[in-house]
């Protein structure tokens, strides 16, 4: 069975009209459904078995789903619109792919670069950021100052953020030292709101920069800052699968 949706969406997804568009086509009596008039708004239509048409002609939509690795740049907000005007990162591919609507796949903050997911295919989001997935992030924070052992040591054993909660436990090396700056490697499988930074500053230390650089066993690697790619079909199939 194809996915259901409202009609709007549907007409919306096949790239004629906007949603309020296709509202509009609806009440002024040019939209069929199965070859009835349909002129109320709101009503369900299954993709790939009810068939549409607009002033005659039929409407297709387009179900490709997307599947797209970014490297966030620091300054985009993870959304697709911004409350303040600020650049997002649909901004970024929205001039390659603009006929559908592809969403972050969760979110890195807007001070943070790395590796983000975006998608139109909502269960896809739902494997890779719900909880009960796990799915591990790997980030190299760049820490002001030196770090001690035990500040390492309470990292991977778990800290406390946000009145009371104790970060599971991660994976943390320090990778390397030097110009005033610890650079360290971590790993978590959560995802509170800045739950990096916060876990280091829960051990006294600043974070100045952030990157993601791996979710699950999906690499960033070297592609370039800005840019984006498709995932490989392995990639797609490992994440849905874990
Ligand atoms: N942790 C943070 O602090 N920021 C991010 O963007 C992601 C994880």
């Amino acid at each position: 069975m194809g996915e259901i949706v409202r009609l709007q969406k549907y007409i919306a997804m096949s790239g004629i009209a906007s949603r309020r568009g296709a509202e509009s086509l609806i009440s002024e009596g040019r939209v069929t459904v199965n070859g009835n008039k349909v002129t109320e708004q709101g009503i369900k239509v299954e993709i790939g078995a009810d068939s549409v048409f607009v002033d005659g002609k039929p409407v297709k939509t387009k179900n490709k789903k997307y599947y797209i690795m970014l490297n966030k740049p620091v300054g985009y907000v993870s959304t697709a619109k911004d409350q303040f005007d600020r650049p997002t990162v649909v901004d970024i591919i929205k001039n390659d792919i603009s006929d559908v609507r592809i969403f972050p796949v969760g979110r890195l903050d807007y001070d943070t670069e790395g590796l983000l997911l975006l998608t139109n295919d909502g269960d896809f989001t739902y494997k890779v950021t719900h909880p009960k997935f796990h799915m591990e992030k790997t980030y190299i924070a760049v820490v002001k100052g030196g770090m001690t052992i035990s500040g390492i040591n309470k990292i991977r054993n778990g800290v406390y953020i946000d009145d009371g909660f104790k970060t599971s436990p991660a994976q943390a090396e320090i990778l390397d030292a030097y110009d005033g700056h610890t650079y360290v490697k971590i790993t978590i499988h959560e995802g509170k709101n800045r739950q990096v930074r916060k876990m280091f500053e829960a051990v006294g230390n600043k974070v100045v920069g952030l990157q993601r650089i791996k979710i699950g066993n999906v690499e960033l690697g070297n592609l370039p800052l800005g840019r984006w790619r498709h995932l490989t079909s392995y990639e797609i199939s490992y994440l849905m699968n874990r």
